[in-house]
């Protein structure tokens, strides 16, 4: 699986994928969503250093899943994390490799120290996906979510950069990896200095 930069080109997708129940149903978006809106918050948040919004491709190069880090707060250096799978593609393994890339893009590219994201309590595939990665329940808001005309709880989940393991992932970030330029270790930590316009929050050091 490759990540990527989300593209303006991918927004036909991503604006299907989210008018389908599968997914707004459990990420609270609100359907109709338009394509010129989508278009609008692209070119809003594009070069935006708070946040990046990624893409995933299978090794065919078909789109397969889409997520981000977003709050991006470099003084305590935490982001919150989203993912959603196209809805054809779901059960597959792919929200569980996306959701270890884009971890890793944030502890290792971005220096993240903390990655935490919200979800509801009856989205067990979410839970189980994110458990799985490592994630760990911080905190339950009671009833906080309607889904159905049943109340949910919403969940809090964190994963720390020492906690995150990612010996099983191999990263390639589309469009990048050629200019990653400078290899280090400190410590005997092994990271990369990437210096690339595609990733501002890091690049030209
Ligand atoms: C949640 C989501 C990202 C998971 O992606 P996925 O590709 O379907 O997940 P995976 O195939 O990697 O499955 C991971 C685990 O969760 C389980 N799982 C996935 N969907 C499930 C479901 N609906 N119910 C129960 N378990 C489920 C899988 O069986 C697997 O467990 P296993 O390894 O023990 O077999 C995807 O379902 C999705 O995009 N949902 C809609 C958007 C959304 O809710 N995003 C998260 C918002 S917080």
């Amino acid at each position: 699986m490759i990540i990527r930069k989300l593209e303006k080109s991918d927004l036909g997708e991503r604006v299907a994928w989210m008018n389908n129940p599968m997914i707004f149903r459990t990420m609270h978006f609100t359907p109709p969503i338009s394509l010129e809106n989508t278009v609008a918050w692209f070119e809003k948040n594009k070069n935006i250093s708070t946040r990046c919004d990624m893409a995933f491709e299978d090794e065919a190069g078909k789109l397969v899943a889409m997520g981000g880090l977003t709050s991006i707060d470099y003084s305590t250096r935490k982001a919150e994390f989203y993912i959603f799978v196209n809805p054809s593609r779901q059960r597959e393994g792919i929200g569980t490799m996306a959701t270890k890339l884009l971890c890793k893009y944030g502890f290792d590219i971005l220096k993240l120290h903390k990655i935490y994201l919200y979800t509801n309590n009856t989205n067990f595939g979410a839970r189980k996906t994110y458990e799985k990665v490592g994630f760990k329940l911080e905190g339950v808001h009671r009833d906080e979510m309607i889904d159905d005309e049943k109340y949910d709880d919403r969940l809090y989940y964190g994963l720390l950069a020492g906690e995150f393991s990612s010996s099983d992932v191999e990263m390639t970030i589309k469009g990048c990896n050629s200019l990653i330029v400078e290899r280090h270790s400190i410590d005997g930590f092994d990271f990369s200095v990437v210096r690339d316009d595609l990733y501002p929050q890091s690049g030209g050091v």
